[in-house]
C-alpha cells in the first residue's frame, strides 16, 4: 500500500533528527536511480515515549521503510517482528522495512564500517574506542571478520559487557602503548564538540603511525582531529561521512532492489558539509 500520491516513503528516526545528512543523500540517490518519482526520503524527530506507536503507523501513511538513529536503534530491535541475524546478534537495528503489517529489523551499520575500511582487518589487531551504541557494530563486525578486537572505554565496566556479550577483550591502560594495532576505530562521540581528542583519549597525537589505519565514526562538519593526525603521518584513514554512506547504501539497496550509487550519495552528503 502506498500513501500520499502513491509515494513509496522512506524516512531517517532519530531525536534530534534535523541535522541528519541522510535525506539528502538518499533523495540524490534516488534522483540518480530514476525512482524520486515513486520514492522519496524524508526526517521525523521522534521522543522515546512516541516511537513504538508511531513506527507502527508508518505502513499505513505509505512508508516502506525507515533508518533509525539514536536514540532509537534498540527500541527498534525491541518492536521488529522479525530480525536479521545481524541486528540480533548486535543487538541494535539502524534500518526496518514494513510490509504486510509486519516490521523488519537489519543493521547495516556493521558491513556498512567494513565495506568503508580500505582492507579488510581480518587477521589485524584492532583497537576500538568506545563501548557505547555505536560500538557495539563495530566489535561485532571486527570481530566476525577475524580482526583480534580490543575494546578501550572512559568507563572500563561498560568495555567489559560488551566484549562479554559481543566478543573483543576489553583494555584499560591510559595511556596506551598503540604500536601492536593496525587498526583504530574511534566509535566514542569524542569530537562531536570542541573538545581536545588527545586530552579524552587514550592515546597522544605524536603515537599515531604511517603503519595504523584509523576509522573516525564521528562526524561534525570537518576533518575530526583523530584523522588531520592520521592523514598527517601518512595513514590510512576513514571518516565518519564514508561509513555514513557505506550504511545507507545497504539500506537503500533493502528498500529498492537496486544497487546505492555510491559517488552520488558522498557528494550530497559532502555538499551539505560546505552549507553549514
Ligand atoms: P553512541 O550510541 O553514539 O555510542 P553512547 O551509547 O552514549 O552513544 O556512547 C558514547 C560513547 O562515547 C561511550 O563509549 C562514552 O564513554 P562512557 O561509556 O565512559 O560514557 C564515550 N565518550 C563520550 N564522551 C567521552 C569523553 N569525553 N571521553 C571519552 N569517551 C567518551
Amino acid at each position: 500500500m502506498s500513501g500520499r500520491g502513491g509515494k513509496r516513503r522512506l524516512a531517517v528516526i532519530g531525536h534530534p533528527v534535523a541535522h541528519s545528512r541522510s535525506p539528502a543523500m538518499h533523495n540524490a540517490a534516488l534522483t540518480e536511480l530514476g525512482l524520486a518519482g515513486e520514492w522519496s526520503y524524508e526526517a521525523i524527530d521522534l521522543a522515546p515515549e512516541e516511537f513504538e506507536q508511531r513506527v507502527r503507523a508508518l505502513e499505513g501513511e505509505g512508508f516502506v521503510g525507515a533508518n533509525v538513529t539514536v536514540p532509537h536503534k534498540g527500541a527498534a530491535l525491541a518492536l521488529a517482528d522479525t530480525l536479521s541475524e545481524t541486528a540480533r546478534e548486535i543487538g541494535a537495528a539502524n534500518t526496518l522495512s514494513f510490509a504486510g503489517g509486519e516490521v523488519r529489523a537489519d543493521n547495516t551499520d556493521a558491513q556498512g564500517l567494513l565495506d568503508a575500511l580500505p582492507d579488510s582487518p581480518a587477521g589485524t589487531r584492532a583497537l576500538v574506542l568506545g563501548a557505547g551504541g555505536a560500538a557495539r557494530a563495530v566489535v561485532w563486525a571486527l570481530a566476525r571478520e577475524g580482526a583480534e578486537v580490543d575494546v578501550w572505554n572512559r568507563t572500563p565496566l561498560r568495555a567489559e559487557h560488551l566484549c562479554a556479550e559481543l566478543g573483543g577483550r576489553p583494555v584499560k591502560s591510559n595511556p596506551m602503548d598503540i604500536r601492536c594495532y593496525g587498526l583504530i576505530v574511534n566509535s566514542t562521540s569524542v569530537g562531536l564538540r570542541d573538545e581536545d581528542a588527545f586530552a579524552e583519549l587514550p592515546f597522544e597525537a605524536a603515537q599515531l603511525e604511517e603503519h595504523h589505519t584509523v576509522a573516525d565514526l564521528v562526524y561534525a562538519g570537518r576533518p575530526s582531529q583523530l584523522l588531520t593526525i592520521a592523514a598527517h603521518v601518512g595513514a590510512a584513514y576513514v571518516g565518519g561521512l564514508e561509513i555514513l554512506v557505506r550504511q545507507g547504501a545497504l539500506s537503500l539497496e533493502i528498500w529498492t532492489g537496486r544497487s546505492a550509487p555510491l559517488d552520488v550519495m558522498r557528494s550530497a552528503v559532502a555538499e551539505q558539509d560546505v552549507s553549514r
